[in-house]
Order: structure tokens, then sequence, then C-alpha cells
């Protein structure tokens, strides 16, 4: 057998992350088993409306990945593609939840390559337990005072606390 070649295999794992969910965190985890580094890039561009600010996602997201040593947290924006390379990474990493998320990752995952054929789009499974929530559904909940303490990770809900001020904390 050929030896194998080591290098470091980074990951980019873009979003909105308006806010990060517990499902997003199981794809970081899960992926951390397949790479030796993920950069969570969270994007200043969307098609989106934002609750909370581009600032306020990248902090938040800082917070909860603060224990990580393998977990990066940046910011960046315009194109994927140009932060991606940019940062000499080759691969985006994407959750997939369920069937439905299937066509929209399908899109964006060949318009990626369109724009930069070296760059490979690689899909992790959210565990199934956390495949069913949406960070909008989050959002929602947490604006009608709902509890968001099982879909979220500990940082988020003080975030929504201190932004909206009315949850409901299960103890
Ligand atoms: N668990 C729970 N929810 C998840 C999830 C998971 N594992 N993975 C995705 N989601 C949800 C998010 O909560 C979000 O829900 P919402 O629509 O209710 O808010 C939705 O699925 C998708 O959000 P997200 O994962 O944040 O991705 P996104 O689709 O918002 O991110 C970018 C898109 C940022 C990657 C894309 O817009 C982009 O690349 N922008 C830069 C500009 C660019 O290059 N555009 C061309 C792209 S081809």
């Amino acid at each position: 057998m050929r030896s194998i070649r080591i290098e470091e295999k980074v990951a980019v794992y873009p979003g909105t992350f308006d806010p990060i969910t517990l499902g997003h965190v199981s794809v970081v985890r899960r992926g951390l088993s397949v790479f030796d580094r993920i950069i969570v890039a969270v994007a200043k561009d969307t098609h989106k409306e934002n609750f909370f600010s581009f600032e306020e996602r990248y902090s938040m997201l800082k917070e909860v990945f603060a224990g990580e040593s393998r977990v990066e947290v940046m910011k960046f924006e315009g194109l994927l593609v140009d932060f991606v390379r940019s940062i000499g990474a080759k691969i985006i990493l994407r959750g997939l939840r369920t069937v439905s998320d299937f066509e929209y990752e399908f899109q964006m995952a060949l318009t990626n390559r369109k724009l930069d054929s070296s760059i490979e789009t690689v899909f992790i499974m959210a565990e199934e337990h956390v495949s069913y929530f949406s960070s909008s559904l989050v959002r929602e909940i947490a604006k009608l005072g709902g509890d968001i303490t099982q879909l979220v990770p500990e940082p988020v809900v003080r975030w929504f606390e201190k932004k909206i001020g009315r949850l409901k904390v299960s103890k």
C-alpha cells in the first residue's frame, strides 16, 4: 500500500446563523470526525432579512464555539466561493436535515461549483432529534415568549433575552 499523505483537512461551514441552532451544532460536531478543522463562516450577504445583526451573529457564534480548539468562527461578505478561496480552503460543508433541504442545497452546490469548480461541497446529516426545526421557528417561538432551551445552545438563549427580554426558561 502507498503511504498516506497527511494534509490538514479544513471545511468551511457557511450560514446565516440567525441564530445558530442545535441542528447546526450537530453538523459541526459530526463534521469534526471527518475534518481536522472547521471554519464556521457567518454571511453578511444573504437573501434574508435578519433578526440579529451581522456583528451579533458573529459574536454569538464565537461564544458558542469558545471551547472548541478545532472550530474557528469567521465573517465573510460577498460570494462564498471567493471567501473559501481567499483562505485557501477547498471544501464547503453543509448540513442536510430532510428531503426538502435537498433541492435548495443541490442548487446552491452546483451554482458554487459553476463559480469555482475546484471547490467541493460536502453534506453531513444533522442528527434526527435536531432535524425538524430551523432558525426561523426558533425566532418565532422566542418572540412569542416560548421556551427555546431545547433548540439552541445556551449562549443563544441569553442573546434572545438581551434582545427581547421575555423568554420562558425551563428549570
Ligand atoms: N439544523 C437546523 N437548522 C438548519 C440546519 C441544521 N443543521 N441547517 C440549515 N438549517 C436551517 C437554518 O436554520 C435556516 O432556517 P431559516 O430559513 O428558517 O432561517 C435554513 O435552514 C438555512 O439556513 P442556513 O444554514 O443559515 O443557510 P443559509 O441558507 O441561510 O445560508 C448562505 C446561505 C449564507 C450559505 C448563502 O446565502 C451564501 O453563500 N451567501 C453568500 C453569497 C453567495 O455566495 N451567494 C451565492 C450562493 S450559490
